[in-house]
């Protein structure tokens, strides 16, 4: 049995919350494969909204297991404040949500690292989430990091306090104030870990095997987009994991061999949070259209996303590089309205017009040529078929079918999990 995976194909906040929630029935298991507490993925349903930071988009159903894999940064801070929210929910977890020994945690002063790198990089910033993503996998790379099963050892306050220390003389490198209160950071992180605790710690990669090797049916969820792959994204307007598809086979102890399908999620438009190049970004009221109407502030830190049209020479890129065999086009509802929507089909470079993604997508090194469609009018928010989608919609996704060679299956139209189009 495959294990099928499912990404985001542009920068991040495609809906990927949504759509695995859709397809969780249709799974024994869900997988978070990478990043951490960056993440905010959006759910709604039964007229609430629960955004997830780490915990798998499977926990609300009742009879899948969830696992954080081993290439999960892991916030125990966060995790609990997530688990709060289950709580609230009644949401009985503890037989579902499993984690990964291998997994790494986020400390205090990881949170604080990321601060000051951020600050002492001025106009240069990444805009990352400070969440500490950076400085904990730097970590793991560096063969410093404290991970998950770490903490059903006796010392591993030792191997916290040892870790902290070098942090904090780390912090004296750089030459920005960053105000903070250890002994209170210490505390809500002793609380956090009290909580995790409480979950099963498993060999994850073991578990995942063994499932396989049982028929299980598995979806691998990926966090962030392509464009945000540490290899293969805007770097270094990038995050720190590999959240393209040999992600999940790190993230999870899981060989290629074992992959099926691999489901690629992208809006209908395009949006970034944080900086970094982003050919096709509109700074007129187009844009501010589709910020306006698809509600485009990220779920972790509030900040207003950046939008642009469709960039199909970046689409196709992160098609092939994660082996997508199905497309899921999101926010097709925002884009109602719209007299022509645009679609980006090559970029200028170098006084060449190129359809390939260059090493320099900076605005200064590229431009890029549209082609045009027609818009609609339609509000689509309560179609449930394809049937009534208008034709112009059908014409824009023939294309991208058309360019990409690869189907879309799913058009999402709406926030909720029923507002979902099945092709
Ligand atoms: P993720 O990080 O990929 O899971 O995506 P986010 O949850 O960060 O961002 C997607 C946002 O779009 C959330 O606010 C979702 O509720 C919302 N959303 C998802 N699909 C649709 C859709 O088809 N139409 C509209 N209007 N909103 C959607
Ligand atoms: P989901 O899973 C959108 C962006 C940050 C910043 C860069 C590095 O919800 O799609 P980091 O904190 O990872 O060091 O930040 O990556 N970023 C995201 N943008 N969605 C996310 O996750 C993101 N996670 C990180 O804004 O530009
Ligand atoms: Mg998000």
């Amino acid at each position: 049995m495959a294990v099928n995976l499912l990404l985001g194909l542009q920068w991040g906040d495609e809906g990927k919350g949504k759509i695995v929630d859709v397809l969780t029935k249709n799974y024994d298991i869900i997988a978070r494969f990478q990043g951490g507490p960056n993440a905010g993925h959006t759910l709604i349903f039964d007229g609430n909204k629960h955004v997830l930071h780490t915990i798998p988009s499977g926990i609300f159903h009742e009879n899948t297991q969830n696992v954080v894999g081993n290439g999960v940064v892991i916030d125990p801070v966060i995790f609990k404040k997530e688990l709060e929210n289950l709580d609230n929910y009644n949401v009985n977890y503890t037989n579902k949500l499993l984690i990964s020994r291998k997994a790494h945690l986020i400390l205090p002063t990881h949170r604080l690292l990321d601060a000051a790198s951020e600050t002492s990089k001025g106009k240069a910033k990444i805009g990352s989430t400070l969440k500490g993503i950076g400085p904990t996998y730097m970590d793991k790379t560096g063969r410093n990091g404290m991970r998950v099963g770490d903490l059903e050892l006796d010392n591993w306050k030792e191997k916290y306090d040892a870790l902290t220390a070098k942090h904090i003389k780390m912090l004296d490198f750089f030459d920005v104030q960053i105000d903070y209160n250890l002994k209170e950071l210490e505390a809500e992180f002793c609380e956090g870990i009290d909580k995790l605790k409480t979950l099963q710690f498993i060999d994850s990669e073991e578990f995942l095997n063994n499932a396989i090797q049982g028929n299980k049916t598995i979806l691998a969820e990926g966090a962030q987009g392509s464009l945000l792959d540490i290899d293969f994204g805007t770097y270094p307007y990038v995050t720190s994991s590999n959240t393209t598809a040999a992600g999940a086979c790190t993230g999870l102890g899981i060989a290629p061999n074992k992959i099926g399908d691999v489901f690629g999620i992208f809006k209908a438009y395009t949006t970034r949070v944080g900086s970094g190049p982003f050919p096709t970004e509109l700074f007129d009221a187009d844009g501010e259209t589709m910020g306006r109407v698809g509600h485009e502030f990220g779920a972790t830190t509030g900040r207003p996303r950046r939008c642009g049209w469709l960039d199909l020479v970046a689409l196709k890129y992160a098609i092939q590089v994660n082996g997508v065999t199905q497309l899921m086009m999101m926010k097709a509802d925002v884009l109602s309205g719209f007299g022509t929507i645009k679609v980006c089909t090559s970029y200028n470079y170098k006084g060449e017009e190129i359809s390939h993604l260059p090493y320099n997508i900076e605005q200064e090194n590229v431009s890029v040529n549209y082609t045009e469609f027609k818009g609609w009018k339609a509000d689509l928010t309560k179609m449930t078929s394809e049937a009534e989608l208008p034709k112009n919609l059908m014409d824009y996704i023939a294309f991208i079918e058309k360019e990409t060679g690869v189907p879309v299956k799913i058009v999402s139209v709406g926030p909720d999990r029923k507002q979902t189009i099945l092709r």
